[in-house]
């Protein structure tokens, strides 16, 4: 076809400069390496293997939260041997005062209708949870014939609701931690690792 370039003329561009640049401006901010990119490579193999098993035979379809599920669910969805739809949604906290009581705003809705569904919202991290409970309720509303959750990480022990997860990646102590989609001030969402930042980095900002 005219103007269609070979895919062996654009390989070596994009094996060559794909994301390093930006990962050297990250390296001075960042303090330690919580979890290596073969581990969460292995883990979302893990979690799909179990995800294909549970779900054979059913229409799954795959939610993200954005924008921090956004590389999870991109690698998960690799990881899951049948075939499946993704939506995704975007949500935000109301103000600081109503923070506590969890309830978000939604920014972007569904563009698939949930009745009969077997959903599975997809998660990059759970820290106090009310965003996901918050969310599970109202997708719950939706009346899906399941709804389950996959989070990558939760944080150990500081959950302010009882929320059932039934896959999860990796618990990990209650520290800020960045990468493999989330950020610090919208940056470092491209790190294939999770890390924890310097106490300079915030000041930085
Ligand atoms: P929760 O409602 O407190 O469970 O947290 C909701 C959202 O806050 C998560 O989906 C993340 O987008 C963000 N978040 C929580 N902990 C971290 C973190 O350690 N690093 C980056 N974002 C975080
Ligand atoms: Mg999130």
């Amino acid at each position: 076809m005219e103007g269609r370039v070979a895919l062996s003329d654009v390989d070596d561009t994009f094996t060559v400069t794909a994301v390093t640049p930006h990962a050297e401006a990250y390296e001075r901010d960042i303090e330690r390496v919580l979890i290596t990119e073969a581990e969460i490579k292995q883990k979302l193999r893990d979690l799909g293997d179990r995800i294909t098993e549970d779900y054979a035979g059913k229409d799954v379809l795959l939610i993200g939260v954005l924008k921090g599920a956004f590389v999870v669910l991109a690698d998960l969805a690799r990881h899951i041997r049948l075939p499946l739809e993704t939506d995704f949604m975007a949500v935000a906290s109301y103000g600081a005062a109503t923070k506590t009581s969890g309830v978000v705003r939604i920014l972007k809705d569904l563009d698939h209708d949930l009745e009969g569904r077997d959903v599975l919202v997809v998660e990059d991290i759970v820290d106090s949870g009310l965003t996901l409970n918050y969310l599970l309720k109202n997708l719950r509303g939706r009346r899906p014939a399941s709804l389950e959750v996959c989070a990558l990480l939760k944080k150990t022990g500081i959950q302010r609701v009882h929320l059932d997860i039934r896959y999860v990646g990796f618990e990990i102590p209650p520290d800020f931690v960045v990468g493999y989609g989330l950020d610090f001030a919208e940056k470092f969402r491209n790190l294939p690792y999770i890390a924890t930042l310097k106490p300079e980095a915030y000041a930085n900002a």
